[in-house]
């Protein structure tokens, strides 16, 4: 794999707690740094990418096996990897991504029980084991969170017929989120080194500047050592 000179950034947390809110203020301030920004999702982030988002989040998606489930999100990293991520770090450039594998154990790993160590074998395999410089976890109340992700899909739904529909994971029940949310809370503990954790249950004008002053540290860090 070719040398990585730009920085990884990832942010994370459950359905409906702020993310991509956060993750395009932030993108709006490193802009207005004049740093070179690439700012992307998963599942998709690429053509490929977009069209197993549309099987994995719609609900008329039915009866697909955790295994399944879990092998779409690989096939759509992979290829965000190989097509988008690794070139843009390899050019120096600032990747935001709005959830990767730590999505992946929580809500496969966590959520549907299949456990974290096949979930960090398939990271091993099929994506090299690439890990972000920084992940962002947006840590909030499980039951608030998914009542605001509902909230937000009925809206969606309500305005635009032409929207996709990406209801499949806010269907789960409590437990289901509760687990997901031990489980995140279980990687940033594990993984201390590179996660920051905010208290995402306070307004997004409180949780904005934390998130930046996270971000500035690590790029002044990454400046040291390059
Ligand atoms: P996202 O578009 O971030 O939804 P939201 O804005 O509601 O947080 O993510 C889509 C859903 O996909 C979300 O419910 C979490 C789920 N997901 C997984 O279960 N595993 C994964 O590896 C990823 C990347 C997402």
């Amino acid at each position: 794999m070719a040398a990585r000179r730009g920085i990884f950034i990832t942010i994370e947390g459950l359905d409906g707690c702020g993310k991509s809110t956060q993750l395009e203020r932030l993108a709006g301030v490193l802009r207005a740094d004049s740093l070179d920004v690439l700012a992307t999702r998963e599942p998709g982030g690429t053509a490929l990418g977009d069209r197993i988002r549309g099987v994995l989040l719609d609900s008329a998606t039915t009866g697909l096996s955790p295994w399944a489930e879990m092998a779409l999100m690989f096939a759509s990293r992979a290829q965000h990897l190989h097509e988008l991520i690794l070139p843009a770090l390899e050019n120096g450039r600032i990747v935001l991504c709005d959830r990767f594998t730590d999505s992946t154990e929580a809500y496969q790993g966590g959520g549907r029980k299949l456990g974290s160590e096949a979930v960090l074998s398939l990271h091993r395999v099929l994506c090299g084991n690439i890990q972000p410089d920084l992940t962002i976890l947006m840590d909030s109340e499980p039951g608030a969170s998914v009542a605001r992700a509902r909230r937000r899909n009925r809206a969606r739904a309500a305005s635009d017929a032409g929207e996709a529909d990406e209801n499949r994971f806010e269907r789960e029940s409590r437990a289901f989120f509760d687990r997901v949310h031990n489980a995140y809370l279980a990687i940033a503990r594990r993984e201390a080194h590179r996660f920051f954790v905010v208290d995402a249950r306070r307004s997004p004008e409180v949780v904005h500047p934390e998130i930046v002053a996270a971000v500035r540290e690590r790029l002044k860090l990454a400046a040291r050592t390059a």
